[in-house]
């Protein structure tokens, strides 16, 4: 039977979204379509985890044209309070992701590639994949503006279309917190898989201050247009993340920056 999300704050707290009370018919209607936006309020129920998925595409999907005003602290995420010491931690994240790019990399879940052109600086070869078509075009025409070239990859971050150890690196920026719990194990193990014994993973994510276990929300996402969308966020902090990545990593290291995002780098096991 499908997970019930539940909901746990209704202030806006990382500019991400914000999370209502939920009602309690389950969600069996087909997808929105592209300009219908989906009604939060008429969702009545809980959602089960591969319906939010499948939302959560849609969302993603039209939020694609807009997704930069997250980095830019512009627009829906304007937020004078926090949006200094968030652009000061992208700077210092985006400086461990370029130098991060080594040999063949994957980038999982790459959205509209903020963090690719920075692989792909030192990277011998980066493979950005994601599932959502707005982002991948997102992706694509940032990336041809910046005249970086990689290979973009339509697939499912829990079933990467690759080889056993295809790649030397895997970079994963905010997607981890968009995995259930449940399912985590079995994504870095999916992870793991294509990254050769002693390659490296890196992860990026947002968190919420003085947070250092982890906390599952159902957020309300709004867009431009009006429409909102639910979205299930687990914010890690040090300890928990540490906790979930500990099974699949040597030489793990986990640490915040500026109390807004966490990132956490390991090694692959079983290289000799
Ligand atoms: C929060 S965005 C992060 C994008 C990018 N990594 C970044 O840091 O800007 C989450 C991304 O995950 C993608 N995504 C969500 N579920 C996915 C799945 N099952 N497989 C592949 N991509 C997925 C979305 O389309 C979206 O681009």
């Amino acid at each position: 039977m499908a997970a019930a999300y539940r909901c746990g704050r209704d202030k806006n707290r990382d500019g991400e979204g914000v999370t209502s009370k939920m009602n309690r018919k389950r969600y069996e209607t087909p997808m929105p379509g592209k300009s219908t936006g989906f009604d939060y309020e008429e969702w009545t129920g809980s959602l089960d985890k591969e319906s939010l998925k499948r939302v959560m595409q849609t969302y993603y999907d039209e939020r694609a044209e807009e997704y930069i005003d997250w980095f830019l602290r512009t627009g829906l995420y304007d937020r004078p309070e926090t949006n200094e010491p968030f652009l000061r931690g992208l700077r210092e994240l985006e400086e461990v992701v370029e130098a991060f790019g080594a040999g063949r990399v994957l980038d999982i879940a790459c959205g509209i590639g903020w963090w690719t052109s920075l692989l792909a600086r030192h990277a011998t070869g980066v493979v950005a994949l994601d599932y959502a078509p707005g982002m991948l075009r997102e992706c694509r025409r940032r990336l041809a503006l910046n005249g970086v070239t990689v290979d973009l990859v339509r697939g499912s971050a829990y079933q990467l279309p690759y080889a056993d150890d295809t790649f030397d690196g895997a970079f994963i920026g905010l997607f981890v917190s968009h995995v259930p719990r449940e399912d985590v194990a079995a994504f870095l193990t999916e992870v793991g898989r294509v990254v050769r014994p002693g390659g490296r993973v890196l992860i990026v994510d947002s968190t919420l201050p003085e947070l250092d276990d982890v906390q599952e929300e159902l957020q309300k996402r709004p867009l431009r247009s009006g429409a909102t969308y639910p979205a299930l966020k687990v914010y890690y902090g040090e300890a928990g993340l540490s906790r979930a990545l500990a099974p699949f990593a040597q030489h793990l290291r986990v640490r915040t920056v500026e109390s807004l995002f966490v990132m956490a780098t390991y090694r692959v096991p079983g290289a000799s």
